[in-house]
């Protein structure tokens, strides 16, 4: 049985917080807010706890987890002593939206965090609850995002009982999270900080602190899919393999996407990822999606609006992803705003919850305006692009 608990006043929550610390220090799972998605968490020490994750999530085995820290005096014990670069990147982001990867001290956190590397993502959660539980349980804390292997990430509590309940001893209730994307995941080398996973921190923020940023390339490769080739219509078989559980195949991709984007899916594998949670489709939707660019708006909302009625006339159930300026052009079963383009934290704050909906209301084909890459756009882009299997058609 899952524990429930709701934190409404941080200053009294304390019997939350200790219940669910106590869970933690014993060696139990427990689902938590942070200030980017909700995590779920356990002892980093403990390898039957850490594995007590894998089995909830059906995660694969050689994705390892980011350490959750309280306090930066914590740090130390589970790595190696790191540059002044790391450091003023601390200073600077934590607490917040910033995983440092560092090279991880022999024997000090469980080989199935690192999935066996020599390193480890190491993060300080810019939140309240999380904050407090992980100090009162005294432990470094392994998490994930709480959600099944292959599903949008959960920014309510109510996403993690959807994808977990039944599965974990427990859930902190703290409300919706608030950047609602994943946290950035850099490396260093030398001084030069590489981008494995844009998100909550922006590239333009870390370059305010270090002169050479660089995206990794596994990152920025991508091939566009012609306007002619766009659009196949989802069969029944499609959506099975869209779902959760096969969601990770051999290459990481429901097959789906591997027959719309064959080349850029075979180009991307050919780049060895730096980190492992780049191979793996992420945020599938159970609809077939796709990302929709061109340099003209209204170009863009007319094509879109007439492969939606297309869609209607073959009995899809279609949904729009779109921004505040374009959003009155759209007809479809589910249209959902991102907020405006000249605020994309917006967008980042309310995709997740998009995608769940979209599977709700069993929509089978979906598209979604691209937005510029920029800011906070560069994270939100990332993950459409995963959500629709690399699917982009360029107009
Ligand atoms: O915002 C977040 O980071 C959330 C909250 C819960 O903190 N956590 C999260 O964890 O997104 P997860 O497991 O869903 O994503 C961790 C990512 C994966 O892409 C993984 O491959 C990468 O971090 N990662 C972890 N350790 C790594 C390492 N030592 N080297 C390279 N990449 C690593
Ligand atoms: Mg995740």
């Amino acid at each position: 049985d899952t524990k429930y608990w709701t934190i409404q006043q941080v200053n009294e929550a304390s019997t939350a917080i200790s219940e669910a610390a106590q869970i933690l220090a014993a060696g139990g799972t427990v689902a938590f807010p942070t200030e980017t998605v909700y995590g779920l968490g356990a002892d980093a020490r403990n390898t039957e706890a850490v594995e007590q994750i894998f089995a909830a999530k059906g995660r694969p085995s050689d994705n390892p987890l980011i350490v959750h820290i309280a306090k930066l005096d914590q740090l130390d014990a589970f790595v190696l002593p790191y540059s002044e670069t790391a450091r003023r990147l601390m200073d600077r982001f934590w607490p917040g939206p910033l995983t440092i990867v560092l090279p991880v001290r022999p024997d000090a956190i469980s080989p199935k965090v690192t999935a066996g590397l020599t390193t480890v993502g190491m993060r300080m959660p810019d939140h309240e609850v999380a904050l407090r539980l992980i100090a009162a349980s005294g432990c470094p804390i392994a998490a994930p995002s709480a959600n099944r292997s292959g599903r949008p990430s959960p920014t309510l509590a109510s996403h993690v009982r959807e994808d977990l309940a039944g599965r974990i001893d427990g859930i902190v209730d703290g409300g919706p999270t608030g950047v609602g994307l994943e946290s950035t995941v850099i490396e260093l080398i030398g001084d030069r900080v590489n981008v494995l996973r844009p998100g909550g921190i922006t590239v333009e923020e870390l370059r305010e602190v270090v002169a050479e940023v660089t995206l990794d390339p596994a990152l920025t490769h991508t091939t566009d899919i012609a306007p002619s080739d766009a659009i196949i219509p989802a069969t029944d078989a499609d959506l099975q393999l869209n779902d959760v559980n096969s969601s990770t195949s051999d290459d990481g991709l429901p097959a789906a996407s591997r027959r719309a984007a064959h080349v850029s899916i075979k180009d991307a594998a050919s780049l060895a990822p730096r980190s492992p949670g780049m191979k793996y489709a992420h945020y599938a939707p159970r609809g077939i999606m796709r990302i929709v660019k061109g340099d003209a708006p209204e170009q863009v909302t007319a094509w879109i609006q007439a492969e939606l009625e297309q869609a209607k006339r073959r009995g899809e159930r279609s949904g729009v992803l779109a921004f505040d300026e374009h959003i009155g052009a759209y007809r479809a079963d589910v249209v959902v705003s991102c907020g405006s383009l000249h605020a994309l934290e917006g967008a980042a704050h309310r995709l997740y919850a998009a995608l769940r909906a979209f599977d709700e209301q069993g929509i089978t084909f979906i598209l979604a305006e691209a937005c510029p890459e920029e800011g906070m756009g560069l994270a939100v882009m990332n993950r459409l692009v995963k959500a629709a299997g690399h699917r982009i058609v360029q107009l």
